[in-house]
């Protein structure tokens, strides 16, 4: 095999044009690096560095860095680290959907334009994930993923507390006054007690689960604590390992297949993954040029059952999950059931069945056994009909409460049917869910509309809305929820959401109003408002859709270029840029 010529050459070591070299190298010596060093032939690996004090779920990432360095040093390569855009989800406002395709944008600027052969993308908090595998199936240059691991376990009242999901329980306390403000705020950090991302298997857990199914990691790279020795292990090899990847010309298009994609389907149903992973999946799955259509999350994925016992699907957290194996447990689990493409090629070189190979049997309590799972088929459902062309619900959460409350009337079974209370953004939610005058009791479906991507903008985490306090207080601790934004991936609930197209761009949802009757039915994927045809028509033709102005420039951009959820939320002319890192930039000089 001939060694393939390092990218990096052309720009620290170019006979052809000593003069531009010269400028090159002169600022990158100005640290100490040598001209031996840069011009030795080594391969020159980026670290694309997504923790800052604005990210504390990936600010492990700082230190982690110094062990990558260290395996890359040790496998014969040079390390460059560089930030990334910032993205956290819980404090960037108006939501951090708008920061996935402005650090994918980022960083495929940043790989085609600087002297790298080879990527270590830094992951953790949920839209790292898919912004970084997003970024490097553009680009097509070696990539391998380092999670930040999730935080340790969280605890209240000696019982297991998660991230987010104590923050949708605890609030139900608060609003009927059986908790105070103090502890309240008490249970949100006691549930998030140490560095790391999410211990729930929400977003976070999620994509980085899924980037190990994509075969994207090493095995067992997802589950680990941020503060396990093991994740300082997982960094050291992940450095040594990028090197090597780099003289394998390993590249993500043979990694992100269709198989792969499907790959993330399936375990993403077994971990009861988050509904977030369709947007962020379908993103990398087109970058990647892989066809993938809304109907795949339910053909691929529905008929897979439940493992995986972790929140807010099941009752246990991260630090049980990564004990019990993690995902190659999961993935051996599945293969062994014919539902895992065993031959989809990984980052180690191997295949995902080789990967997995020496995976323990599943423990029964935290990842049950195909044979005995939480749930049979666990996948999401995919709705259509007048209300959007495509919506999903996840069902591994939905709760025996639910499904008697609303899906288990007598004819009716898996039929979702009331009259709706209708939102425009989560300002109106707020200020009217108490008003009496809205009549919402036990049968109200509540619709949010004005919050997908071009709404919003940046599809936001407001479908999982909270029902008024007098209905908690009679027990009722949710409703049905639809909307065209998303939900938090630590929410239990089993919204319809994610609809496409939204009603910003004129989809059913805009057409809706309070006092319509909706009916959902899960036999037949059917999504209707019971309204007359020639009435629906007469609303669409009188439409004025109802959303704020931009506040910035990018989101201005941002809502010019995006497309809908269904179809991953992408800036849809960049779909179009496949290897990237075949077009070598002009000289700047
Ligand atoms: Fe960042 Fe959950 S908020 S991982
Ligand atoms: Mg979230």
């Amino acid at each position: 095999m001939t060694k393939p010529t390092r990218r990096s050459a052309l720009w620290f070591d170019n006979p052809d044009n000593p003069g531009m070299t010269a400028l090159y190298l002169e600022r990158y010596l100005n640290y100490g690096l040598t001209r031996e060093e840069l011009q030795s032939g080594k391969p020159l690996i980026g670290i694309a560095q997504t923790g800052s004090d604005l990210s504390p779920c990936n600010r492990v990432h700082l230190e982690l860095a110094q062990r990558v360095r260290e395996g890359i040093r040790a496998a014969g390569g040079i390390a460059f680290e560089f930030p990334v855009h910032p993205i956290q989800e819980t404090g960037r406002r108006p939501t951090a959907s708008l920061d996935r395709n402005l650090a994918y944008l980022g960083l495929v600027e940043i790989l085609h334009g600087y002297p790298l052969d080879g990527v270590v993308l830094t992951t953790g908090c949920d839209k790292t994930t898919p912004a970084c595998i997003m970024a490097a199936a553009t680009v097509n240059l070696p990539a391998i993923v380092l999670s930040a691991g999730p935080m340790l376990d969280g605890w209240v009242d000696g019982r297991l507390a998660g991230s987010g999901t104590i923050i949708w329980e605890s609030r139900l306390r608060l609003a009927t006054g059986e908790i105070g403000y103090d502890e309240f705020m008490g249970h949100a950090a006691a549930a998030a007690p140490s560095t790391g991302y999410c211990n729930t298997m929400g977003t976070a857990s999620t994509m980085n689960s899924l980037a190990e199914a994509l075969g994207m990691c090493l095995p067992g790279n997802a589950s680990i604590p941020a503060p396990y020795r093991e994740r300082g292990q997982m960094a050291y090899l992940t450095g040594k390992r990028i090197v090597e990847m780099v003289d394998e010309d390993l590249r993500p298009s043979k990694i992100l297949t269709r198989a792969a994609i499907e790959n993330a389907i399936l375990v993403n149903s077994a971990i009861g993954g988050s509904t977030n992973a369709q947007p962020h999946i379908t993103a990398i799955a087109r970058h990647a040029g892989v066809e993938i259509v809304p109907e795949d999350w339910q053909t691929v994925g529905y008929d897979v059952p439940l493992l995986v016992n972790v929140q807010p699907a099941g009752k246990y957290l991260s630090e049980g999950f990564h004990r019990a194996g993690g995902v190659p447990v999961v993935m051996k689990e599945l293969l062994a059931n014919g539902k895992l493409n065993g031959d989809a090629l990984t980052v180690s070189g191997r295949t995902a069945a080789e990967n997995v190979a020496d995976a323990r049997a599943p423990d029964g309590e935290v990842i049950k056994s195909f044979a005995a799972p939480m749930k049979e088929k666990a996948g999401f459902v995919v709705l259509k009909g007048n209300l959007f062309d495509s919506a999903i619900m996840k069902t591994s959460v939905i709760s025996d409460d639910f499904r008697a409350r609303y899906l288990s009337r007598p004819g009716r079974e898996n039929v979702l049917e009331g009259r709706v209370v209708v939102f425009d953004g989560s300002e109106d939610y707020h200020h009217r869910i108490e008003d009496p005058a809205l009549g919402i009791d036990e049968n109200t479906i509540l619709v949010i509309r004005y919050s997908g991507p071009i709404g919003w903008p940046g599809a936001a985490e407001v479908v999982n809305m909270q029902p008024p306090a007098a209905l908690i207080k009679r027990g009722v601790a949710s409703l049905p929820c639809i909307g065209d934004g998303r939900q938090s991936g630590t929410s239990g609930s089993p919204s319809i959401l994610n609809a496409s197209p939204e009603a910003a761009i004129g989809g059913g949802l805009g057409l809706l109003e309070t006092g319509d009757v909706v009916r959902i039915d899960l036999n037949t994927g059917a999504a209707d408002a019971l309204v007359e045809p020639a009435e629906w028509e007469r609303r669409r033709a009188a439409f004025v859709p109802n959303y704020p102005e931009s506040q910035t420039p990018w989101q201005e951009i941002f809502r010019e270029k995006v497309g809908q959820q269904s179809d991953g939320a992408v800036l849809e002319l960049a779909v179009k840029y496949r290897d990237v890192y075949e077009k070598i930039p002009r000289d700047n000089h």
